[in-house]
């Protein structure tokens, strides 16, 4: 009685199967509520990670397809072409270039298909696709890396609006981070980033956060993100906007004073190095470095991090990373700042 009773229901099963099939196969854009959504839809869009971490970007069948594969890859909107990361027919895989060597399809059930991106590095940020393709029906879902981290303005010490967009991508990346992006930028300027000179974003667009309205700042404007819109990359030179995550580290001041040239002695003495502007900040905003004394950095700037703002330290009332400029490297006057790499 009972087994003929769950034949029935395999069979109704089967057929329907068999019809959403049909249906599917020429509606490959509708809704994925029909029987054969094979992808289950991942809770969270985005998965928030740190650099140096290992993550996991979920993909799950509900079921398995008699025969598939499985294929993520990596969507760039300004690239038309698909960066593949892994294409495995659920026996071997393929590694394609991108991200060689950090990433594998982490199998731990049957109908596992999730991807680990192992020592997550600031460039994998972006937007995944998981992929199923069966040939009849493929499926996919796409999830977001995002990295927690701080964005930091960054200008030339040759002075204010130096950089063309490809000197700013080289300037951060020079201090342990790359370009923000808009929403990394958004991010910042609700945690209270205001800044009333315009700077380059990873897009291509020039952009500037502002939250006490004020005349040279784009004047009665409601306070937020201002926008110059996209920009000549080579010809147009503004400031940059960069990003860093988290410090695999630790940053500590040496006393001074001394010269910027003796500021890098002092270190290298210590098997540390002269810290980045990035790794600064990263400080300050992680680990919450707080001290009052202006230390010189790599690029030759004097800047000093609080987190806990005082009348005797620089007087300002927000948290923040504060700034000497640029001064003459012969000047004895300042500690540093240094990193070590443990
Ligand atoms: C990341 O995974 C690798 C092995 O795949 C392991 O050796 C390493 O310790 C992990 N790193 C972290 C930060 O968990
Ligand atoms: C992680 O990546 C960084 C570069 O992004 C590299 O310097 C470091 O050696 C890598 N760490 C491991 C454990 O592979």
């Amino acid at each position: 009685m009972e087994g003929s009773y769950i034949l029935l229901l395999l069979l109704f099963g089967y057929a329907s199967f068999q019809e959403h099939n049909v249906y599917r196969s020429t509606n490959r854009n509708q809704d994925y509520t029909t029987a054969t959504h094979y992808l289950l839809n991942p809770i969270h869009n985005v998965v928030q990670s740190i650099r140096g971490a290992n993550v996991t970007l979920p993909c799950i069948m509900r079921r398995r397809p008699r025969s598939y594969k499985v294929k993520w890859s990596k969507v760039n909107p300004e690239d038309p072409l698909e960066n593949l990361i892994v294409i495995s027919n659920g026996k071997y895989h393929k590694n394609y270039d991108q991200l060689r060597g950090r990433v594998r399809l982490r199998r731990s059930h049957r109908l596992d298909a999730s991807l680990i991106i192992t020592n997550v590095s600031l460039e994998d940020e972006g937007r995944y696709k998981c992929e199923l393709v069966n040939g009849l029906d493929d499926q996919s879902l796409t999830l977001s890396l995002q990295l927690e981290g701080v964005v930091f303005p960054y200008q030339s010490k040759k002075g204010r609006y130096r950089y063309n967009y490809v000197e700013a991508h080289q300037a951060c990346e020079e201090q342990d981070g790359r370009l923000a992006t808009y929403s990394e930028l958004y991010q910042a300027w609700t945690d209270g980033l205001d800044w009333c000179n315009a700077g380059w974003l990873l897009d291509g667009s020039v952009h500037y956060p502002v939250i006490v309205t004020r005349e040279p700042c784009g004047g009665n404007l409601p306070p937020g993100i201002r926008s110059y819109g996209p920009k000549d990359k080579l010809k147009d030179r503004f400031d940059a906007f960069c990003f860093t995550s988290a410090l695999k580290g630790n940053v500590y001041f040496v006393h001074g004073p001394m010269t910027f040239r003796e500021a890098s002695t002092a270190c290298w003495a210590r098997k540390a190095e002269i810290a980045k502007v990035g790794h600064l900040y990263a400080a300050w905003r992680f680990y919450g470095l707080d001290h009052c004394d202006g230390g010189w950095l790599s690029d030759g700037s004097v800047r000093f991090p609080i987190t806990d703002p005082r009348e005797r330290c620089g007087g300002l009332p927000d948290p923040g990373v504060r700034s000497f400029g640029f001064p003459n490297e012969e000047d004895r006057l300042y500690g540093v700042y240094c990193y070590a790499n443990t």
